[in-house]
């Protein structure tokens, strides 16, 4: 089948794409790089003629509120009308595990209104709501760090790989419109703290210390970021997905290098 994935050089579309090509669909892709815009409408008729399936995998330039706001509203109004001019039979979207939980923070607001728009948008849909990407929390345990110190609450969190959620997308895409939400996590519930303290293992003078005021994941109540026990489970483990990168993760490392600089 013909399957469009909106999204640029971000985390999913390049592993998207590859295991739906090794599946033998003809899989292709999108984004500004290639004159195609969600945000605009700008390549969208062009990019979905003939498509099958379409996912959406992009994301807001920059996440507060109003921006994460404007972009799910004008790039899914763009993207559901142009689907329904396709005569798409199946629309797939990325959004994140709790985002009902916590309609106070902006960014899930967005998520929410997304997820109603294609909900509305008479397509056959499918929402698939992951975790926090392992390469989400290595960010965030890079950007916490202040002279020398880690500072991240202790929030409970169910983080998963980027590549099983790649996976898990496939999955949803060579299946029926699921007209509602699967819930995809990783095999573990972590303490942010915790996940804090196994990325940056190995990396001498580097120390992790819990600070239940930090950061944008302070004060969210247990169990909201991890799902119920329901949620469908992926393998891979952070701290093996950390031993597996030790130039990002460090906890291979024997020396106090900047090779972490792009997020410390
Ligand atoms: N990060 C997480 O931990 C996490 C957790 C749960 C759910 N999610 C969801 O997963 C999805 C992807 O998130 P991500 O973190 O992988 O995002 P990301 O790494 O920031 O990638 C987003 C992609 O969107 C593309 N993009 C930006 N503006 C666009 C436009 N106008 N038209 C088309 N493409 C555009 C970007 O393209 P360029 O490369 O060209 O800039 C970028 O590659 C989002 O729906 C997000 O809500 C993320």
């Amino acid at each position: 089948m013909r399957v469009v994935v909106v999204g640029g050089t971000g985390l999913i579309r390049s592993p998207l794409v590859d295991i739906l090509r090794d599946h033998g669909h003809d899989a292709r892709s999108g984004f500004p790089g290639t004159g195609v815009d969600a945000f605009t409408g700008e390549g969208l008729d062009e990019l979905l003629g003939g498509a099958d399936v379409v996912v959406d995998v992009s994301n807001a330039p920059v996440w507060d509120a109003d921006t994460a706001m404007r972009y799910v509203t004008r790039s899914t109004g763009h993207l559901t009308e142009a689907a329904v001019r396709a005569g798409v039979r199946h629309l797939v979207i990325l959004s994140s595990l709790g985002v009902d939980n916590l309609p106070d923070k902006g960014c899930c607001r967005a998520k929410l209104a997304q997820e109603r728009a294609v909900r509305d948008s008479g397509l056959p849909y499918s929402v698939v709501r992951t975790g926090l990407y392992f390469e989400f929390v290595e960010l965030i345990t890079g950007l916490a760090v202040r002279d020398g110190q880690a500072r991240l609450p202790s929030t409970r969190v169910r983080p998963i790989a980027a590549s099983d959620t790649a996976l898990a997308l496939a999955a949803v895409v060579e299946n029926d419109p699921l007209q509602g939400v699967r819930r995809i996590a990783g095999p573990e519930v972590h303490r942010l703290d915790r996940l804090g303290e196994i990325t940056l293992a190995g990396r001498s003078g580097l120390a992790v210390v819990t600070d239940e005021t930090a950061g944008p994941f302070a004060g969210i109540p247990a169990d909201v970021l991890t799902g119920d026990p329901g949620v469908e489970t992926w393998a891979t483990r952070y701290e093996d997905w950390c031993k597996e990168r030790p130039l990002r993760c460090g906890r291979a490392r024997t020396d106090t290098d900047s090779s972490l600089s792009h997020v410390v």
